[in-house]
């Protein structure tokens, strides 16, 4: 069978970039690996974790805050078990979309492992063995990415996890320690804090969420500890003896210099980033360049060095978030059907989904100090919106930074309930070029947290009404 298009990976960027070069009318087959379709992120990520934080979040809600508000109701008991299945039939029902999308859109799914034997044939081993060869005009690499690994330490699923195991763990452990305070371990720490766990990260850098903008860091990281997070900073994980039933977590500066320590613990979520997966596909006999961090090297319009074979999501440079992958996949099935597919990469916000939750697009401070561009900083604090003050949901604030010639938009950074929803709006004014004042003079409906972003924009030109 001869396609248009063969993708290599159903996740996020795999699948979308299928369904739309089906739209376009390429004949169009994907090929995965693991059993259900979705990928990282449907099956071991975003959407499992979401699902815990969610009813963990409740859990808490239901312990601590529900009876201020007149809701009696005796201690929570949990039933971890079932809170796994509730996670569990989540990411099936979102498995089984992609399952439909793919019939409706008729794509061909193939499951196995696909290796690259030449640009234009795609050789899939599937799981009884057999090996089929498949050709196509264009192969687009989606193939994602993977944990991670820390040098002298073994990763067992069981009591030392990846986020895959640290979403599967059966027993609240005592005494959690996570590895690095990036988005997985600062969503999934949460999550078992929530749930009784006693949670000390331990961090390299000097502060937490690298990349964030830093005054929302300092906060976030105030917040964070008031709930009972513990956080080593500018330190790193040289060792776990795991030969007693306690682990042994052997900690020290991370500069090298300094008193160690050693930290118990029942078990050691390690979350230090992710690596491009590539393993078995092949690559370096098709002849398809890496960058030097491993990365599938490609141009503007995702195409590789070798004719015929493009890559996108996680497996190439840019953050690795499933949004971005999305995007791209539709981009580059638009360029393979003759039309202008784009993404824009100064705007693709970045959520952490925290209580309360971090979202961030465009431009940090230090970005913007750093590349000698004059902004105006309008700032917004929730104890003064009145939707927050009303549900008792006031932590945190909302940030515009805007050009201070021209009042564009460059940045909007938000800490608070909801972050994630909010953070749309600013994305889009961004993405039309528009200015604070465009934000500040569009109607927001009252009472919601998002009058805080039209608040926080009216405060670039420190004209904000309830502050
Ligand atoms: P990350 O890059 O967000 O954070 C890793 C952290 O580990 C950093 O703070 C880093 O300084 C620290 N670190 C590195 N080496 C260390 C060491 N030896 N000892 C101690 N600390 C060390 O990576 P993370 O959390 O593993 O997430 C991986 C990817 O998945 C990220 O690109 C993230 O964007 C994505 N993701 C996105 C989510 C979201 O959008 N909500 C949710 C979960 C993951």
């Amino acid at each position: 069978m001869a396609y248009d298009l063969i993708v290599i990976g159903a996740g996020p960027g795999g699948y979308v970039c299928a369904v739309r070069a089906a739209q376009l009318g390429l004949k169009t087959a994907i090929v995965e690996k693991r059993a259900t379709l979705g990928g990282t992120c449907l099956n071991v990520g975003c959407i499992p974790s979401k699902a815990l934080l969610h009813a963990s979040e409740l859990f808490e809600e239901a312990g601590h805050s529900f009876a201020k508000m007149g809701i009696g109701v005796s201690a929570p008991k949990l039933d971890l078990a079932a809170m796994q299945k509730f996670k569990d039939e989540g990411v099936d029902g979102n498995v089984k979309g992609v399952d439909f999308l793919m019939k409706k859109n008729k794509i061909d799914v193939v499951y196995g492992a696909a290796r690259i034997a030449a640009a234009g044939k795609v050789e899939v081993k599937g799981n009884d063995g057999k090996t089929q060869t498949l050709e196509a005009k264009a192969i687009v690499i989606a193939t994602g990415s993977d944990v991670a690994k820390l040098k002298g330490i073994d990763i067992d699923e069981k009591r030392v996890v990846s986020s895959t195991g640290a979403l599967a763990l059966d027993k609240v452990p005592g005494k959690l320690v996570v590895v690095g305070a990036g988005v997985i371990g600062l969503e999934l720490g949460s999550v078992w804090r929530r749930l009784g766990a006693d949670v000390t990260f331990v961090e390299f850098a000097d502060r937490i969420m690298p990349g964030m903008d830093s005054e929302v860091c300092r906060q976030s990281q105030r917040i964070l500890e008031k709930q009972g997070l513990k956080f080593k900073l500018s330190a790193k994980v040289t060792a776990v003896d795991g030969s007693g039933k306690t682990l042994k977590v052997k900690v020290e500066p991370a500069k090298g210099d300094g008193a160690g320590e050693t930290l118990d613990a029942d078990v050691v979520l390690v979350s230090v980033g992710r690596v491009p997966y590539t393993d078995g596909l092949g690559l370096k006999e098709a002849g398809v360049a890496l960058d030097e961090r491993g990365r599938v090297n490609v141009d503007h319009y995702f195409a590789t060095n070798v004719p015929g074979i493009w890559a996108i999501g996680d497996v190439i440079k840019g953050p690795m978030l499933a949004h971005k992958a999305e995007d791209e996949g539709v981009a580059v099935a638009e360029i393979l059907a003759g039309q202008a597919g784009h993404v824009n990469y100064d705007v693709i916000p970045g959520v952490i989904y925290t209580t309360p939750e971090v979202a961030s697009v465009g431009k940090t401070e230090e970005q913007l100090k750093e590349a000698g561009i004059a902004y105006k900083v309008g700032k917004f604090p929730f104890t003064a919106n009145a939707r927050a003050k009303g549900n008792r949901t006031t932590e945190g604030f909302v940030k515009v930074l805007a050009d201070a010639a021209t009042d564009r938009v460059l940045g909007v950074h938000i800490i608070g309930a909801n972050a994630g929803e909010m953070i749309a709006e600013a994305t889009v004014i961004m993405e039309f070029g528009g200015s604070a004042e465009d934000l500040a003079r569009t109607c927001h409906a009252h009472p919601t947290q998002s009058e805080a972003v039209k608040e926080a924009a009216l405060a670039v030109d420190k004209r904000p009404i309830h502050m």
